[in-house]
Formats: structure tokens, C-alpha cells, sequence
């Protein structure tokens, strides 16, 4: 039957969606599957309840209408319409990083020593509690909008505002300083390790998607190392209760441990993603991953 590809949406990060989506089309279309693209959730509904579409490949981005948060997933439930990637539980769980570091922390996984700030907290107790260089981010937010490094009191209150410009909570956390890790997982295959080298200082928006001079070491570490974080990555995967596919995105400290920040449950799939990469060096192209994540529909 026809696969409709989720794109676009209404989320902060509806341009990289409709970026990914493009690609994802293209490549589906290449290898003779018959998909046609739709924007948003309630064009997605609709075209669902017209019984266009056998399955769909979910390649929104984002809470709030983004397709990644878990809302989505229980209507195709209810619709008994297959989709790609994570059920409702761990697309909603993942989207909210705070609550992925508590069921962490509760497993003993690593994760940055964080504190939760609900709206009109006080930022500066919080930070007392962190200590400085921490990092202040929206909760439920992806591709590093609204992220500020502080590395003291007097950038605080700015960084928190910048946080506040998006819906719902904000996470203030421990800055790991060291190198910056992905990890893919795709079906039950862990993909080979991205070390992230930007040419700044941090892996922000413009470097994700526009600089063109971030450098990417695939596998990003070797031996045992790479197995360990491998291994941390799934069962991080896992505790979340995600499924089909997705990356879980790590920093590793200089004395070599690592720590976990969050599971992206429908990562960008943009010619700057960073799950192509890892999909490369193991030998899958471009169209065998956009094939192999279709297929974790077929449940
Ligand atoms: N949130 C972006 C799309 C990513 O994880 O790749
Ligand atoms: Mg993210």
C-alpha cells in the first residue's frame, strides 16, 4: 500500500522535518515504494480517515503538533494505521528529557546531575545546587533551540529567558565538558558511535544544520570503549521504552565516562543528520536505512 510521509508539522523544528522529509521521500520513491508526502498532523488525519494510506513513515520532528512526542502515535493506535519508530510511551517519555534523566537515574544510568525548573522557579537557587559551568535548556525541545551554556551567574538569567520562549518546563544541568557522542539504533542494530567535532565550541543549531565545517569521526571511539557505549546507548534506548529506531545522544567526560542527555525517537534524516552517517559506516546507504526504518512499521 501507499506510505505517507509525516513531515513539516508545527513545532519549533518544522524546517529541519520538512528538510528530512524531503530526503526521506526521495529515497523511498527510489526504491520503487510508493509514498506520497503530507504536512502535519491534521492533514495526516484526515488523509488517514479517506483511507489514502497503508502505513506511515514518521519523520516529524518536535512536540506540539511536531509528531515526536507521543500524540501522534496514540491516534494511528487508534486509527490501527503502522507507523514507523516509537509507540506512544517512549516517543512521550523520550521528548521530555527531565523525566528520561529520572528513569536513568533510577536504573543507575549516567545521566548530568540536572535540577527540574517549572515555570517561575528560582534559577539561581538551582544553579547554586548545579554549580557553574551548567546548562540551561527548554525540557521538551530538540536540535539545541533554546540552549545556553553558562558558565557563570551573570549569563544565567538571559540563558533562562532565551529557555522560556519555548512551551513547558526547563532543565538546568551539569555541563559535561569533553567530546560529544551519537549513538543510532536501528531495529535491534547498534550503529557504529559518532564522535561530534564542531568548530566551535558547541554542537548548536547552525552547526547541526548549516555550518559546514563540523567534522564527524565514525566510529567516534574504538574497543571496549565503543562496545560500552554501545551497550549504555541501548539501554538507554530501552529504559525509555523505545522501539524501532532512534539516537541516543551522549557526552563523554575527560576521565572517559559517559553521560546521558536524551533519545531523539524520530532523528533527522537531513544530508547534515547525523543517523545517515553512522547508517554509512556500517555499510547501509541512504536507501537501505530509509527501507529499514519503513520496516519498523511491519509489527
Ligand atoms: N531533533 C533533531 C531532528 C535530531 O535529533 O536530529
Ligand atoms: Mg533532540
Amino acid at each position: 500500500g501507499r506510505v505517507a510521509v509525516a513531515m513539516g508539522g508545527s513545532s519549533a523544528e518544522r524546517e529541519v522535518s520538512l528538510d528530512s522529509g524531503r530526503n526521506v521521500l526521495e529515497a523511498l520513491r527510489a526504491r520503487g515504494v510508493d509514498a506520497q508526502p503530507v504536512d502535519g498532523i491534521p492533514a495526516l488525519l484526515d488523509a488517514l480517515r479517506a483511507g489514502g494510506f497503508a502505513r506511515v513513515f514518521n519523520i516529524l520532528h518536535g512536540q506540539h503538533g511536531g509528531g515526536e512526542d507521543g500524540v501522534l502515535q496514540g491516534a494511528l493506535e487508534a486509527l490501527k494505521v503502522p507507523y514507523t519508530g516509537s509507540g506512544v510511551l517512549g516517543s512521550a517519555l523520550s521528548m521530555d528529557k527531565t523525566r528520561s534523566k529520572r528513569v536513568w537515574q533510577s536504573l543507575g544510568l549516567p545521566t548530568p546531575k540536572f535540577v527540574a525548573l517549572p515555570r517561575g522557579a528560582d534559577v539561581h537557587a538551582a544553579a547554586q545546587q548545579i554549580g557553574f559551568p551548567l546548562i540551561v535548556k527548554p525540557a521538551c525541545e530538540g536540535s539545541s533551540v533554546g540552549v545556553t551554556r553558562v558558565f557563570e551567574e551573570s549569563q544565567l538569567d538571559q540563558a533562562v529567558e532565551l529557555a522560556a520562549k519555548y512551551p513547558g518546563d526547563l532543565l538546568m544541568e551539569t555541563l559535561i565538558e569533553g567530546d560529544e557522542l551519537t549513538v543510532a539504533i536501528l531495529g535491534r542494530q547498534v550503529l557504529p558511535s559518532i564522535h561530534i567535532v564542531p568548530k566551535g565550541a558547541f554542537y548548536d543549531y547552525n552547526a547541526k544544520y548549516i555550518a559546514e565545517d563540523t567534522r564527524y569521526l565514525c566510529p567516534g571511539l574504538e574497543g571496549d570503549a565503543e562496545a560500552e557505549l554501545r551497550a549504555l546507548a541501548l539501554a538507554a534506548f530501552d529504559a525509555l521504552g523505545c522501539t524501532g529506531w532512534g539516537r541516543v545522544d551522549v557526552m563523554r567526560d575527560r576521565l572517559g565516562r559517559n553521560w546521558l542527555l536524551e533519545v531523539n525517537t524520530a532523528p533527522g534524516m537531513t544530508s547534515h543528520s547525523l543517523v545517515p552517517k553512522a547508517a554509512k559506516a556500517a555499510g547501509i546507504d541512504y536507501q537501505e536505512l530509509c527501507w529499514r526504518v519503513l520496516e519498523t512499521s511491519f509489527r
